[in-house]
């Protein structure tokens, strides 16, 4: 049955001019208040709640007193001010005075209720259609909406092209596992689900579209976390022609623009840059959270042997504020993750220390900070840098470190190394992918073979201690490619396979280029102030990579199998 109540309205449209106006509003009734003479509904639609006022006077007062939470219904009558004084927090400017009400839809009740930030995770992504009607999820989907529609605009703008690149496809090498496609007119074949549109868009730089980019969909089989999905969405882009620093500050131009058109948020001008040598040693991460000071100091050549300290070589420091015991032991136990059996510490106050390996660092001769007030965490080796990197955080959040902070600290982390040595492979791998291009200044190295002395032209995004963004200048040229793999350990025939279609697209010239991607659930998780990508992606997986809505992934029909020419092990 169609109903005979039109809807005149969104309640994001309403404004003082519907003010005595005769409306129609559709809904789901939010909350319902009946006090014997008078109905009162909260009404709400994706923009907000309106109060709806139902009198027993009204001829929909009947109707009014059977509905429950959640139902949903078309609602008419006279919008009105509400008297300043019974305005409340949340509740809005306005009300209606219900003359005509329709029932649409009924609601069994809720699995639970959506105004409780304290639900189950699961149970919301189980019942994530009814979850997503909270207005924090509303508004989230609203800000991916406008960041999606900003970056599109901002760079026709600029000049680029948005091409789609296909998603049944090869594999291409971004360091995760591929998701794998049976193909079924070619039994015993494959897709590959794109990792990123790395080679497509390279490609398309060869094919003259210059300055190319995609909200693209990319998927990746590897273990999840807050910030990782196995599909999830980039900003892809290339351009031609270009250096290391027109990308970035294209994409730093780009971002800013973003950030005050959605949030009317001012990002730094420059985003501050970090090499990557450095960022390791003053804040022990290559995604350093710059929101908050504490860095990281190195000891030098003052290297005597500390209780709890095994071994020599360089020390370093972290002055944290005072700490108490208990977070002493809460941060013993981070270092711990990284294979310190204590972490040793000081008091430190008016150049006085005490506590912990107070006597043994006085003995040494150490020369403390000049700081009123400290407590002083030492550690030494290998793995030193990645903890204290790690305690930086833990403090960040032990000591509530952001309070007054700024709410955005972007940077760029530049001068990556090419190629990292994994013990597990016993090879060197590329630590973005293999078509990064080496600095020149470093070709000398990578002749010599001494590899792990080579720069990349790449470049991270950091935000907030997120990475959100990566990207490089490419190899332009064939033979250079050709020594890359080689130098990887990939034998001719392994290239053959695997990049034939790519070198031989180089044989045709390449124009120089590079690019960037953005990770947009990363980016709006940090717009909307949310702790998980979960909370910015409409239908996500859980943290082990299902999804417990449709509940994938799922077993198929053997007759399925047998059409793709494939049986379970
Ligand atoms: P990279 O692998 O660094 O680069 O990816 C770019 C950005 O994508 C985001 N990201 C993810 N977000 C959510 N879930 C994931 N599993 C996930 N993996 C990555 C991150 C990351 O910075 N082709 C290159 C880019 C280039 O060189 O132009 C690439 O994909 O925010």
């Amino acid at each position: 049955m169609r109903s005979a109540m039109r809807r005149t309205h969104l309640l994001e449209q309403l404004g003082p001019e519907a003010v005595g106006q005769q409306l129609t509003l559709t809904g789901w009734v939010h909350r319902l208040r009946n006090l014997g003479g008078l109905i009162f509904l909260e009404l709400r639609d994706r923009g907000g709640t309106l109060q709806v006022q139902v009198t027993p006077q009204s001829a929909c007062f009947a109707a009014a007193e059977t509905l429950h939470a959640e139902a949903i219904v078309a609602v008419s009558g006279t919008l009105q001010l509400r008297p300043e004084k019974q305005r409340k927090p949340g509740l809005g400017r306005f009300e209606l005075l219900a003359e005509q009400l329709e029932l649409l839809a009924e609601s069994k009740p809720l699995p639970f209720p959506l105004d409780d930030q304290g639900v189950n995770e699961e149970l919301r992504l189980s019942y994530r259609f009814l979850d997503l009607r909270r207005p924090a999820m509303q508004a989230a989907l609203r800000l991916r909406h406008q960041v999606f529609a900003a970056l599109y605009r901002l760079l026709d703008q600029r000049g680029f092209l948005s091409v789609e690149t296909p998603l049944l496809t090869k594999s291409t090498p971004e360091g995760a596992r591929d998701f794998l496609v049976p193909s079924r007119l070619q039994p015993g074949q494959f897709y590959a689900l794109p990792q990123s549109p790395q080679l497509f868009k390279q490609l398309l730089m060869m094919s003259g579209v210059d300055k190319y980019f995609q909200l693209a969909r990319c998927f990746r089989d590897e273990d999840l976390r807050a910030d990782r999905q196995p599909d999830f969405t980039q900003l892809d882009l290339e351009m031609s022609f270009v250096e290391q620093e027109d990308v970035i500050s294209l994409v730093e131009e780009l971002v800013r623009a973003l950030f005050q058109e959605v949030l009317g948020a001012d990002l730094p001008r420059p985003f501050p840059r970090l090499r990557y040598q450095e960022a390791a040693l003053r804040y022990g991460s290559d995604k350093p959270d710059l929101r908050f000071g504490l860095e990281i100091q190195q000891l030098g050549s003052w290297a005597p042997e500390l209780p709890g300290l095994p071994g020599e070589g360089p020390l370093s420091l972290l002055a944290a504020p005072p700490l108490s015991r208990k977070q002493l032991d809460q941060l013993a136990e981070t270092a711990r993750r990284f294979g310190f059996s204590q972490l040793p510490w000081s008091r430190l106050e008016a150049g006085v220390l005490s506590g912990g390996i107070a006597t043994a660092l006085e003995a040494a001769g150490f020369r403390p900070p000049e700081l009123p007030k400290a407590t002083l965490l030492f550690l030494r080796g290998q793995q030193a840098g990645a903890a204290f990197g790690a305690l930086r955080l833990a403090l960040r959040d032990l000591l509530s470190l952001l309070e007054g902070a700024p709410r955005f600290a972007p940077c760029w982390v530049t001068d990556f190394p090419l190629m990292e040595w994994s013990g597990e492979e016993n090879r060197y791998v590329s630590m973005h992918h293999p078509f990064t291009a080496p600095n020149p200044e470093d070709l000398p190295l990578l002749e010599r073979g001494d590899l792990g002395g080579v720069r990349a032209l790449a470049y991270d995004l950091v935000l907030n201690g997120y990475e959100v963004g990566g990207g490089s200048v490419r190899i332009h040229r064939m033979e250079l490619q050709r020594k890359i793999f080689s130098l990887l350990g990939l034998g001719p025939e392994q290239v053959e396979a695997k990049f034939g279609f790519f070198l031989r697209a180089l044989e045709f010239g390449a124009p120089p280029h590079g690019g960037v991607a953005l990770g947009i659930d990363r980016l709006v998780m940090l717009m909307a102030g949310a702790s998980s990508i979960r909370d910015v992606i409409a239908f996500p997986k859980n943290n082990r990579g299902a999804d417990p809505l449709v509940d994938a992934p799922g077993a198929v029909e053997a007759a399925q199998l047998a059409e793709l020419g494939l049986r379970l092990a």
